[in-house]
């Protein structure tokens, strides 16, 4: 009996040495810190954080494989957090909490990932050259009228592959194709930079009209940064197709890792960023809208109004990723 009392004494206060967890994020980090160190102030444990970009984080977690220290990986996009599930680095987690608080089209029906955060992929056009009136749907972009008028980034994004994957789920295939032809073909120049520049390039006037994500948006006008700002200004946001399945959506998200030896710890990290504060901090931080119903966004973003949001599975646009990449190489979306 004597000697059960110490080896349980010897176990909690091991546990009380590893009551961490390690988490892996593409976040920046003083976008995601303060919210890590509240939850290490309301647990007790401490949150080590490794940060990094989106793609050599998942490779990094891959080649770590079963070795790897990370218990949670924190990034963004459905097509990644697919192929993250696809190289075998998460694992399923059972959460009533998760469950209840995220959209059921928001996580992976496998529970291996967890949307926290979403954002929209929306139109944002130049006033002095385009009426809100004229802009419709993502299809509309690959009209005639618009030809040398639109700007997107390159098809290596993972954003503009996830849209395309959303065109196919939605159209089927063939006609997906036909679409990102036509965008292509509409193009004002090659895909040059990032989101931020595709709104610039509206701004300037290089084109009337471009494809970006909301929260660069964002970023840009309450960023702090004037020149930005000034940009921004200058272009407002159009949310499309919301005569039918509405704009499409994607989100930053987590899971707990396949390696994970501090699992709980994960499971309570990931619960703790959906709490209601959490989520409010979390999402105006980075300039996103929260998933958890009933938590309303910022009234920065609230000012831009509501819009209808494509309910498709995000998960879907990781399956159709594959074929939306092939489509972008066989119609020379560069
Ligand atoms: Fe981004």
């Amino acid at each position: 009996m004597k000697k059960l009392t110490a080896t349980l004494l010897l176990l909690s206060s091991t546990q009380v040495l590893a009551n961490e967890v390690n988490v892996y994020s593409a976040r920046e980090e003083q976008l995601i810190k303060p919210l890590l160190d509240a939850f290490s102030k309301d647990t007790g444990i401490t949150v080590n954080l490794i940060t990094g970009d989106d793609d050599p984080l998942l490779e990094r977690l891959k080649r770590e494989g079963a070795n790897s220290p990370a218990d949670a990986l924190i990034t963004a996009d459905a097509g990644r957090l697919h192929r993250a599930v696809e190289a075998g680095t998460l694992q399923a987690i059972q959460s009533t909490q998760l469950n209840q608080a995220i959209p059921a089209h928001l996580r992976d029906p496998a529970n291996q990932w967890f949307g926290l955060t979403y954002r929209a992929r929306a139109l944002f056009y130049n006033p002095a050259k385009v009426q809100a009136n004229e802009l419709s749907t993502y299809e509309d972009l690959a009209d005639p009228k618009w030809q040398g008028r639109v700007c997107v980034r390159s098809s290596s994004s993972i954003y503009n592959q996830s849209l395309l994957a959303s065109m196919i789920a939605a159209k089927g295939a063939p006609q997906a194709e036909q679409w990102a032809q036509g965008l292509v073909a509409n193009l004002a120049r090659a895909p040059n930079g990032g989101d931020r520049d595709q709104i610039k390039a509206v701004s300037s006037g290089q084109c009337d009209v471009a494809i970006a994500n909301t929260y660069y948006y964002a970023q840009m006008l309450y960023g702090g940064d004037a020149a930005q700002k000034a940009a921004a200004s200058k272009v407002n946001v159009f949310f499309p197709n919301q005569r039918d399945r509405g704009t499409h959506i994607n989100v930053s998200g987590a899971g707990v890792t396949k390696s994970a030896k501090n699992k709980e710890n994960a499971v309570k990290l990931l619960e703790y960023m959906v709490l209601d504060d959490a989520q409010r901090w979390y999402s105006n931080t980075n300039g996103e809208y929260p998933v958890k119903r009933g938590i309303a966004a910022s009234p920065e973003l609230q000012s831009w109004g509501n819009f209808k949001s494509d309910a498709l599975n995000l998960s879907v646009l990781g399956k159709n990723n594959a074929q939306a990449v092939k489509i972008m190489d066989k119609v020379g979306w560069q």
